[in-house]
């Protein structure tokens, strides 16, 4: 195990770190491994938290991806990506990268972090959510102290990833059930062993396996897996404040158009950008702060432009914001996510 660098060397993309290996995981998940240019131990983070790159691409400046690997090795980080072909691009840049190529990185961050607790613990997802669980399942795995279920649904079999990985963490350590799920796997995957089950999880897939309610419960997949989860989970008894909830939710894109063509409110309060000197009048028809700051031309730092992420969050000078939705993460006091706030009277952002 190596030290932290101190957080303040690694603001704003301004850590190195080079491609050192790649592996393909499944039909269209790679991992990367990655360790700091400098050769220097990298920043600690808790299993479950994102990385966010800095990727510099047209409409995708940054994108935020978990780290797969265990937390108590910092001598090198892993992302495991899985390829969209359509959108704007950021997994297909990866996909592309060789070994030895540089991405620019800051800290890894968020809440969706696995709790000292000693309640059992269910580790639930769906594709690509296995990610935080995965660095979860490492952790688990090394305190050797919780009772763990680890409990993954993919399309079939070349759509599995981790399946060894998984199997190595879970092998004589009879505080580890695993239960693999296939929407469209055959009789054969089931024999193989390659899958414990064909078809969804649902209801009465969890009210069998699980036999008590109080686990905690750490859920990530796609909208319609985690929103189908958590009913079962309520229905067989699991406190809502016990199922804690990642989603890797596609950007909203930027609407400047809307923003440029919005009647002008002449009452409308007005937003102050204190760094960069500028001033304008909000309009009701903007989505977000963030959209009213590419407005005025500035470039602030986003990812999902859902709340989700955090990579928006802004220092407040004066005034105050309400959200639209609340953000997942809320952020640090002082600061507002850009992405999903709208000025409640006059406004100073430090931006
Ligand atoms: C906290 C967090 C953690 C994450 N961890 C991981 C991880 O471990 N591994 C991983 O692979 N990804 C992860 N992601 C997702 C990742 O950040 C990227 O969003 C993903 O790689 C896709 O980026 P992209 O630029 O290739 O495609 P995107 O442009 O994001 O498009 C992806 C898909 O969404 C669709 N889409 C895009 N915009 C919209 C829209 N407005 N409405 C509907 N559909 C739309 C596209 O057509 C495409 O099919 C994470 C995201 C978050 C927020
Ligand atoms: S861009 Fe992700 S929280 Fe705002």
């Amino acid at each position: 195990m190596t030290d932290a660098a101190p957080l303040q060397d690694i603001a704003r993309g301004s850590l190195d770190l080079v491609v050192a290996a790649l592996h393909r995981e499944s039909r269209n998940v790679l991992s990367l491994t990655l360790r700091a240019a400098d050769g220097g131990p990298l920043p600690a983070f808790r299993a479950g938290q994102h990385l966010p790159l800095w990727l510099g691409l047209p409409g995708r400046n940054i994108a935020t991806y978990t780290l797969s690997s265990a937390n108590h090795d910092l001598g090198h980080y892993r992302i495991s990506v899985k390829l969209e072909q359509d959108g704007q691009g950021g997994s297909r840049h990866l996909h592309q990268l060789a070994v030895g190529a540089v991405l620019k990185a800051s800290a890894p961050r968020g809440t969706f972090v696995l709790q000292d607790a000693p309640n059992p613990v269910l580790l639930l997802t769906g594709g690509i959510g296995i990610t935080p669980a995965l660095s979860m399942l490492q952790t688990l795995a090394r305190e050797g102290q919780r009772e763990v279920f680890f409990l993954h649904a993919c399309n079939d079999a070349e759509e599995h990833s981790f399946a060894a990985e998984v199997e190595g963490l879970a092998k004589g350590n009879p505080l580890i059930r695993v239960f693999h799920a296939y929407a469209n796997g055959t009789e054969a995957d089931l024999q193989a062993g390659r899958c414990h089950h064909l078809g969804l999880i649902d209801r009465e897939t969890l009210r069998r396996l699980l036999p008590l309610d109080d686990y905690h419960v750490y859920l990530c997949g796609p909208p319609g897996f985690m929103a189908a989860q958590t009913a079962a989970l309520r229905s067989l008894g699991v406190a809502q404040e016990h199922i804690r909830t990642e989603v890797f939710s596609p950007p909203r894109p930027a609407t400047p158009a809307a923003v440029a063509t919005a009647p002008v409110a002449a009452d409308g309060p007005v937003v102050s950008f204190a760094r960069s000197g500028k001033t304008a009048v909000w309009t009701a028809a903007t989505p977000s702060l963030l959209d009213f700051a590419e407005a005025q031309g500035l470039t602030p730092e986003f990812s999902c432009r859902a709340g989700v992420c955090g990579t928006c969050a802004c220092r407040i000078v004066s005034g105050e914001v309400a959200y639209d939705t609340d953000p997942l993460e809320p952020p640090p006091p002082g600061e507002i996510l850009l992405c999903c706030a709208r000025p409640q009277g006059q406004l100073t952002l430090d931006l």
